[in-house]
């Protein structure tokens, strides 16, 4: 079998044998609620994670890329790696509020999410943001280089709607810039746009990515 079959199929088992965990289905969307990896576990509030498509045929796992269009970049983008053996950066989850002692990640909560160590330096800030979401590409997507908790730099993580297993926990990102500071009001669905072939997470008024968490050893 070749190597990328074979990551395929194993995930596939993964998520036949973790079915133990309750279906993830019909929740308010406007709920907190704990937020569960792809083994069922609670995801720790600001432990890293790996996040990822529902089934890794389409792409790889999240990751920061220091390059567009050829040129070297700083603050970095976010983009799914097109190798789905690949599982990307880890990144760390932060409910917002100071002196934040929750243990575990909650949805419809707004966070920071930060960088990890990028494997190449860059000396922006290293919270995910979106510059400007109501601007045009590339200002939608979302690069590093925020601080923690502002409007550019708020997200939230939401259960997916209709999510694609019922036996997997999967979620969407939410922009909400206003929600933590002065900007647009609202929420923002977080998708994939495809430029040049390079898949960039950001705000395209498309379907919000699905994706699930996989905790970091
Ligand atoms: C976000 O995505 C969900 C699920 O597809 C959809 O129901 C909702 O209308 C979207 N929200 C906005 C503001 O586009």
């Amino acid at each position: 079998m070749k190597p990328k079959v074979l990551s395929y199929v194993v995930f596939l088992v993964f998520i036949i044998t973790t079915q133990s965990l309750p279906s993830a289905d019909a929740a308010a969307p406007s709920e907190l609620r704990e937020v569960y990896d792809v083994t069922g576990k609670k995801v720790l509030h600001n432990a890293p994670y790996y996040i990822g498509p529902v089934i890794w045929a389409k792409g790889g796992g999240i990751k920061l890329t220091d390059t567009k269009d050829k040129k070297k970049v700083c603050p970095f983008y976010v983009v799914q790696d097109p190798a789905e053996v690949n599982r990307g950066g880890h990144f760390n989850f932060l409910l917002n509020g100071k002196d934040n002692d929750e243990k575990y990640l909650l949805t419809s909560h707004t966070i920071s999410i930060e960088s990890g160590s990028p494997e190449v330096p860059c000396d922006k800030g290293s919270y995910w943001q979106i510059p400007n979401v109501k601007a045009k590409a590339p200002s939608n997507f979302i690069t590093t280089g925020g601080s923690i908790e502002t409007a550019v730099s708020c997200f939230q993580v939401m259960d997916y709607p209709k999510p694609t297993s019922p036996k997997v926990h999967s979620y969407m990102l939410q922009h909400c810039p206003s929600f933590c500071g002065a900007g647009p009001g609202g929420c923002f669905n977080v998708s994939l746009i495809i430029d040049k072939g390079v898949r960039y997470l950001g705000y395209g008024g498309t379907a919000p990515f699905e994706f699930v968490f996989q905790k970091a050893k």
